[in-house]
């Protein structure tokens, strides 16, 4: 891998783990969520990145993809279970990594299943492996512990501008013959539940990622589209930013802008038996045979 590239991945790495510490340091009762985000997009470009994705800050039975909606009031309150899943854009070199808090309380034993199932995954990746091993790992340490693992989440590899790509790594045992890349970037995010284990969507959505580029009639939905392709290039973007740039009626085209098929909506994720969820995740790069974890 090139010296530069190299660099790029590692920085991206160094601002997704400075912006995950920070997202739990502020994990406080009372503390709202927006306030949360906004710190965390704040060092971000603070450190020179940008975000490589719109923080998700999901709160017990929720696992992911919510972000907070423009001028949310959510507060935290004792004992949530809080999800901080951040990621950094260098150039479109990108971090993706999650720690989990219990508000008010050190740790707790669901939090400290998925936290170990990672550590264990980190003590034995290595470049081209069988996935099926990982995976193995994940479900072990959690099932010890006594909670399941989310099975229809996993980690993933990552490329240039493009967080999801390539091998899926799932969170439950399988032997689906798939092999860990050689050379680049993966990230791996054991889920552990209360529940049964499997996440559904629900209807709400607050993060959005282009497509691709369609004519557009009107001048502002135009304008929006633009916008989301010059700024977030096809990585996932929040509705409260473009709200925020655009003012409220950007939220109409952004709904219109799906309905022709320029966007892509992610749903939030709930765990389907409203199981308590906790998630942990890292980004490993993989370098002429060498692993690093860039957001350790
Ligand atoms: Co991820």
């Amino acid at each position: 891998m090139e010296k530069e590239e190299r660099e790029k991945w590692l920085l991206a790495g160094k601002v997704g783990r400075e912006i995950r510490e920070l997202g739990v340091s502020l994990c406080k009762p009372g503390a709202k969520i927006l306030d949360i985000a906004e710190a965390i997009e704040k060092r971000t470009f603070e450190m020179g990145a940008r975000p490589s994705f719109p923080p998700n800050i999901s709160i017990n039975q929720i696992a992911a993809h919510y972000t907070p909606k423009f001028g949310d009031n959510l507060e935290l309150k004792d004992n949530d279970i809080v999800k901080i899943d951040v990621g950094a854009s260098v150039d479109g070199y990108l971090s993706d990594t999650a720690a989990s808090v219990s508000v008010g309380n050190s740790d707790n034993p669901l939090i400290t299943a998925a936290r170990d199932a990672l550590d264990s995954v980190a003590k034995l990746i290595r470049p081209g492996m069988a996935v099926s091993e990982i995976s193995a790992v994940i479900e072990d340490t959690i099932t010890k512990a006594g909670f399941s693992p989310i099975v229809n989440l996993g980690g993933h590899g990552i490329g240039r501008y493009s967080l999801h790509e390539g091998e899926f790594i799932s969170n439950s045992r399988n032997n689906a013959g798939v092999y860990l890349r050689k050379e680049g970037v993966v990230a791996v995010e054991p889920f552990a539940t209360t529940g049964g284990g499997y996440v559904i969507d629900s209807s709400e959505i607050q993060i959005l990622s282009l497509i691709e580029g369609k004519n557009v009639r009107s001048a502002l939905g135009r304008e929006i589209l633009k916008y989301i392709a010059e700024e977030y290039h096809e990585l996932p973007f929040a509705k409260r930013w473009i709200i925020t740039r655009f003012g409220r009626l950007a939220e109409l085209e952004l709904k219109n802008l799906t309905a022709i098929g320029a966007l892509n909506e992610f749903n939030v994720l709930k765990e389907r038996d409203n199981g308590m969820v906790a998630q942990f995740e890292h980004s490993f790069l993989f370098d002429d045979g060498n692993v690093v974890v860039t957001t350790l």
